[in-house]
């Protein structure tokens, strides 16, 4: 029971920490909050300091989803604790507590979690996240279908309730942070990806 709570709170608290707000502060680059789209994420990295910040980003918002979830399998616990990590991680990154609540769109931190589940279902997402970018170029156009499409895939490889559901959670939640994005992408304003 301690341990279980420890683990979503490790989560919860990993989740928080904030890479590309970090990782610009140390590369002297302008807060992403207050650049681009305003969201401090891995594609708004991108697009203030270009590919290395966006990729050690990247690398960092993932490793918040996949550490923990290491850690859960690692010491044996159940599928719904495993659950309850994942959405601790994401929903950290999404309301961090060292960054007064306002995070990202968690799209990095849930790919981690996807990767710590089970490396194929991570594998999946993640190719029709790049599947989508290289053919349409607009990041959140490949986040979206890619998370939406998510829940399917964890059912296909762990068909557990309690799996899924987490993966609807985060999917719901990364749709209701997109919706600026969905927006743009109705009217047809969103910004594309440049090579
Ligand atoms: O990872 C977030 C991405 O899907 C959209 O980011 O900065 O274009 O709103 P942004």
């Amino acid at each position: 029971m301690m341990m279980n709570f420890s683990l979503l709170l490790f989560a919860y608290l990993l989740g928080s920490v904030s890479s590309a707000i970090i990782v610009c502060r140390l590369m002297g680059l302008p807060d992403p909050r207050t650049q681009g789209s305003k969201n401090p994420g891995a594609t708004n990295v991108l697009r203030v300091g270009g590919k290395t910040p966006a990729a050690i980003t990247l690398a960092g918002d993932s490793l918040k989803g996949l550490i923990p979830m290491l850690l859960g399998h690692l010491l044996g616990v159940t599928p719904l604790v495993l659950a309850g990590i994942g959405l601790a991680a994401f929903i950290g990154h999404l309301f961090p507590v060292f960054f007064g609540f306002r995070g990202g769109k968690g799209v990095a931190t849930a790919l981690g979690v996807q990767f710590g589940l089970f490396w194929p279902i991570g594998l999946a997402v993640a190719a029709i996240w790049l599947f989508v970018a290289k053919v349409l170029k607009i990041s959140s156009l490949s986040a979206l279908i890619s998370m939406a499409l998510a829940p399917l895939i964890v059912w296909l490889f762990w068909p557990d309730r309690a799996l899924i559901g987490m993966q609807l959670i985060i999917t719901g939640l990364l749709f209701w942070r997109h919706r600026s994005n969905i927006r743009n992408l109705i009217t047809g304003t969103e910004g594309r990806l440049v090579d």
